[in-house]
């Protein structure tokens, strides 16, 4: 609720499983493919890696192959990896499992390890289904030597994760994605073979990917018909997907703001600078959420 007006905000759906705050059971997502600009190669890979099995898994045993039991990817901030792990989950109608490891480490402690296997679990239950750990770095950091009861606890957890993935079948209908923006930190035993054994990059969007995404983002806004894509998308240079998504909605903001009923190209060149100096501030002060200082 509101807290002001105590107006219903949002209704929380019911819960079956003790734990299913901490994680999100998504029966249907609605991101498709033709919702992401540019990164064709990583869609397939994952089309290959996930889908296929999933979808088809006959075909695997057929050729005589086993498909990897889980797809890392890994690239910076808001350059689509949640968005592309939806995206999959859409495609095949998977019961999609998002845990977000930061939370699995702070809001359960000293449960962290038995909700992953509650995870697993529910998994099988209502397979296919994909599990999608975001922020794996939080849980499966490189071990330090550092023993608080805290590290041991994210250990655990860790320790809980790699049991479960060499526990079952990789021909069962479960696949795991994982998604992080700090590979560098992950700790090796996460990454071999029969766990996340097969890695794909999520790179910043080139010049032509950045006028896709910045299409995808103005479709149902109503343009002016002289918006020029192409130019912006020059003038977008070193942005992510998601800088890309903000400078559509300020674009739309300062329409507003001018009271016009439709947003015109010098909009979009306002929104670009302001959304430019945000994200320069944002890697000044990289401990604050983008969020916060991208609407300022
Ligand atoms: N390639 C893309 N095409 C279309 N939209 C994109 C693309 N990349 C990012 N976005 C937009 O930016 C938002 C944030 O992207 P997303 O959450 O997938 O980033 P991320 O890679 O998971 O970032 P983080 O590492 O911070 O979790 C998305 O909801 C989407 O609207
Ligand atoms: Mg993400």
């Amino acid at each position: 609720m509101n807290q002001h007006t105590l107006a219903i905000a949002e209704v929380i759906p019911s819960t079956e499983e003790p734990f299913v705050a901490a994680m999100e059971v998504i029966e249907s997502v609605e991101v498709d493919y033709d919702q992401i600009g540019g990164l064709e190669e990583q869609i397939q890979e994952l089309q290959e890696a996930v889908e296929l099995p999933l979808i088809d898994p006959e075909r695997f045993v057929r050729i005589g192959i086993e498909p990897p039991k889980g797809v890392l990817l890994y690239g910076l901030p808001g350059t689509g990896k949640t968005l592309l792990a939806k995206a999959v989950a859409h495609r095949t109608n998977a019961t999609f499992i998002r845990v977000v490891g930061s939370e699995l480490v702070q809001k359960y402690i000293g449960d962290g390890s038995k909700l992953v296997r509650e995870i697993f679990e529910m998994a099988r239950k209502k397979a296919p289904s994909i599990i999608f750990i975001d922020e794996l770095d939080s849980i499966a950091a490189r071990r330090l030597n550092e023993t608080t009861g805290a590290d041991r606890e994210v250990q655990r957890t860790l320790m809980q994760l790699l049991a479960e993935m060499d526990g079952f079948d990789k021909r069962k209908n479960i696949r795991i994605i994982a998604a992080t923006n700090r590979p560098d930190v992950l700790d090796p035993a996460i990454l071999r073979p029969g766990r996340f054994d097969r890695l794909v990059h999520v790179p910043m969007p080139g010049v032509e990917a950045r006028g896709k995404i910045l299409k995808i983002h103005c479709d149902g806004m109503t343009l002016a018909g002289e918006i020029d894509f192409k130019k912006l998308a020059k003038a977008t240079e070193g942005m992510s997907g998601a800088d890309l998504k903000a400078i559509a909605t300020e674009a739309g903001m300062f329409a507003i703001r001018k009271d016009k009923e439709l947003v015109e190209m010098g909009d979009f060149l306002e929104a670009v600078a302001k959304v430019s100096v945000a994200a320069d501030t944002q890697k000044m002060m990289p401990g604050i959420p983008p969020e916060t200082t991208m609407f300022v």
